[in-house]
């Protein structure tokens, strides 16, 4: 189609996304150790709260140490990705997929953390998959921390408060480039960074009632020095064992509009977009920004820094900024009266123009846009889309069949911000994978009947079904998307 008004680079890098807490279940096979997902119970806690669906205690881990398999913990089946990965990734491969983003398992290349030597069925799983990645023409893209710290940083350790964690993490990671740096040329050091001030078990691997008496912010905020400079320290290392390699940081961009034109509103929201890039400046810019620091001493905290931490932290900047993105809100520096809509582990004001998914998220394609003109704006870095997606229930029909009209739809017009963004706007977008491209399960709240993907997977919330795989019409869609490299008009023909 000549003149096209909506079209990628060449070499753009279509795709979908994964986590391995989310998809790959066998949770005690292959010598992998226990995480803290497998330790999170499934809980219908409705849609409107957050706070209550990563609410987390002492009490709930030892009712998980005891549970059965009568006990419903969905992230110790997922969605059998590892036992599924070979079909998996050829469903992918039919899509024309050019890239894959997936977590590793740290407990699965170190059954305990402390352990000198790796595990070697671990690292055989992982290779396969990269390998079988490969054999399809696929490039690998992985994150080496995905909300699944090991168990033992949250009974042995105080989480990512503990220094010692970094230098686990960093034999971890050493490992994992050193083992699978033939195969990967994209890594991101930790999922949504930014997430631990808001569900600190899965990013933190912290409880707060493990702490009695004490200020929980200092902990976090001393945990999440602890990443960051773990993340720094993960580049550089990713830098040396493998050249060539693109190393990213992972935002959850959320993105918040002034609810009125009032500059009281304006403020609160220029406030609120700020806090969300508390610490990419950190992995971008290599110090702690000074607003940050502000927040610090305003808390009355105390952030314990090594002499070091300043040069590692200004040594590990990252090569792109990666973010997920599903929804946007308002921000009004009153809220009383205002109707509340729940968003991707935030609350915001509802917008009255945008509609919502049955989770209460409001689908926004032009934020989409917007995000990320500010976005390369602010870090002058190459970007990707590393999340972004519509969480739906699915029904299948009597032929294996899936209508998703809605999903199709959503993608359509993302997929349209995004050129506008790279066409007018002149961002550097390098890539898209679309979250949970093979249904899988959902991280808050751990559903199964929230689906995201192109392709159905028969499983329910109580874990009964039989894993088959079923393509939906999106994953026909997606497939004509990708071989006209993003030109919506000539899929729609
Ligand atoms: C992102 C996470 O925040 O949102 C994913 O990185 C998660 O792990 C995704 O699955 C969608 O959220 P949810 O709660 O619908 O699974």
């Amino acid at each position: 189609m000549e003149n096209a008004r909506y079209t990628f680079p060449e070499g753009f890098l279509w795709g979908g996304a994964e986590a391995a807490n989310q998809c790959e279940g066998a949770w005690n096979e292959g010598g992998k150790g226990m995480t803290v997902q497998d330790c999170l119970p499934y809980r219908n806690v409705g849609v409107a709260d957050y706070t209550k669906q990563f609410a987390y205690s002492t009490a709930d881990l030892e009712a998980a140490l005891k549970a059965g398999p009568e006990d419903n913990y969905p992230k110790r089946h997922g969605t059998d990705f590892y036992h599924h990965y070979k079909e998996d990734i050829a469903l992918m491969a039919e899509m024309g997929y050019k890239v894959f983003r997936t977590s590793i398992c740290w407990s699965r290349i170190f059954t305990d953390p402390r352990d000198e030597k790796p595990n070697e069925e671990g690292i055989a799983f992982y290779e396969d998959v990269f390998k079988e990645c490969k054999a399809h023409g696929i490039e690998p893209l992985v994150t080496l921390s995905h909300y699944d710290p090991p168990l033992a940083l949250v009974t042995d350790f105080n989480g990512w408060a503990s220094r010692e964690v970094i230098d686990l993490f960093i034999k971890y990671a050493r490992v994992c480039f050193e083992r699978f740096g033939k195969y990967v040329k994209y890594w991101l050091t930790f999922n949504e960074v930014d997430a631990m001030l808001r569900h600190s078990v899965t990013s933190g691997a912290l409880i707060p009632d493990r702490f009695p008496g004490q200020n929980f912010d200092q902990i976090v905020y001393q945990a999440m020095h602890h990443q960051m400079v773990a993340s720094a320290l993960a580049v550089k290392l990713g830098h040396e064992l493998c050249p060539g390699a693109m190393i990213g940081c992972m935002m959850t961009r959320l993105c918040f509009y002034a609810y009125t034109c009032k500059p009281e509103d304006n403020l609160a929201t220029q406030q609120r977009m700020r806090g969300i890039y508390r610490y990419v400046d950190i992995q971008v810019f290599g110090e702690y920004p000074r607003y940050l620091l502000k927040e610090i001493e305003r808390k009355g905290l105390h952030i314990k820094m090594q002499p070091e931490d300043a040069r590692i932290l200004k040594e590990g900047t990252v090569d792109f900024v990666s973010f997920s993105y599903y929804m946007t809100s308002c921000m009004a520096a009153q809220t009383d009266g205002l109707e509340m809509s729940p968003g991707n582990t935030v609350n915001g004001v509802k917008n009255p123009y945008l509609t919502s998914s049955e989770w209460g998220w409001q689908t926004d394609p032009i934020g989409l846009r917007i995000s990320l003109v500010e976005l390369y704006d602010r870090f002058r870095k190459p970007l990707f889309i590393v999340e972004n997606g519509l969480g739906a229930r699915d029904t299948l029909t009597e032929d294996g069949k899936v209508h998703d009209p809605y999903r199709i739809e959503y993608l359509k017009e993302h997929v349209k911000a995004m050129s506008d963004a790279i066409n007018i706007d002149g961002v550097d977008l390098i890539g898209y994978t679309w979250w949970g491209c093979i249904d899988l399960i959902s991280e808050s709240t751990r559903q199964m009947s929230k689906r995201y993907g192109f392709v159905y997977v028969d499983l329910d919330d109580e874990g009964r079904g039989t894993y088959k795989r079923y393509r939906k019409d999106s994953f026909y869609y997606y497939k004509k998307l990708i071989a006209a490299n993003g030109n919506v008009d000539a899929v729609d023909e």
